[in-house]
């Protein structure tokens, strides 16, 4: 007997994306960023996207986690319609399942690596907020400075506090915008070791902007976007997905 006859496949699917366009509104023009993309990609699956500066892959990445609600189309996370939860269960869905690694790091410049890592440990309510923050910043290598404040750390280092940060949740699905390019050729190759385990070990699902080819080519997914406009790199062909 086949289970997959029973199941629905709508919960496959940790991102669903419809008909999704973007712009906005700069007085007395309208500046169109994204156009009719449709995306969907399965859970535990990792997927890379590339594009130009400008092309909106930073802007996709930010209505894929929530963090903004797109002009038109929808979003579904684990099946939930993001545009249809309030600003306040957004926020809330993404503390427990969401990670987001973003291109500028925001870390909080006040607090030292070690607390910028506990802050989502600790507003999910779980435990061992220390311990779990000292083993990831171990594992991204920083476990000498874990004392320093953001101003005290180079670019790569406040983007592996970053990426510890993402981690420390266990997030169901992981958002990254360009989470080696600050790095060298030898702690980008371990941070993609660290994502990749995290994707095989704990199923978590991979959504990230990149060019890091090596990064990319781990990946089972391949996006592009040009202009706004998606495609799917496959094999053979290039499939566009947007309308
Ligand atoms: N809030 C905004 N108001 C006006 N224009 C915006 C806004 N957000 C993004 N844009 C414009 O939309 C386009 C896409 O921006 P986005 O940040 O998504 O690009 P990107 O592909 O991530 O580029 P990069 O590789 O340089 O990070 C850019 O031309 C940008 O100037
Ligand atoms: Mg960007």
């Amino acid at each position: 007997m086949s289970t997959d006859r029973q199941r629905n496949p709508l919960n496959d699917f940790m991102i669903k994306v419809e008909n999704l366009s973007h712009s906005v509104d700069l007085g007395t023009d309208k500046l169109s960023i994204l156009q009719q993309v449709n995306l969907d990609i399965r859970k535990g699956e990792s997927a890379a996207i590339v594009g130009r500066s400008g092309s909106g892959k930073t802007t996709l990445l930010g209505l894929l986690a929530g963090l903004d609600i797109p002009s038109s189309g929808t979003v579904s996370m684990n099946g939930h319609l993001i545009s249809a939860l309030s600003e306040d269960e957004r926020a809330s869905l993404r503390s427990q399942r969401v990670g987001f690694v973003f291109q500028s790091f925001q870390l909080l410049p006040a607090l030292t690596a070690i607390e910028n890592v506990m802050l989502p440990i600790e507003l999910a309510g779980l435990s061992d907020a220390k311990s779990k923050a000292e083993a990831l910043l171990q594992r991204v290598g920083l476990g000498d400075r874990m004392q320093h404040t953001p101003r005290q750390l180079s670019g790569g280092e406040q983007q592996r506090v970053a990426i510890a940060r993402a981690f420390a949740v266990e997030p169901q699905v992981l958002f990254a915008d360009e989470p080696t390019g600050n790095l060298d050729t030898r702690t980008g190759e371990a941070i993609t070791e660290l994502l990749m385990t995290l994707n095989r070990e704990q199923g978590t699902t991979l959504v990230m902007v990149t060019h890091d080819q090596q990064l990319a080519e781990r990946c089972q997914r391949h996006f592009v976007i040009e202009a706004g406009v998606l495609h799917e790199k496959t094999d053979n062909t290039t499939e566009v997905l947007s309308a």
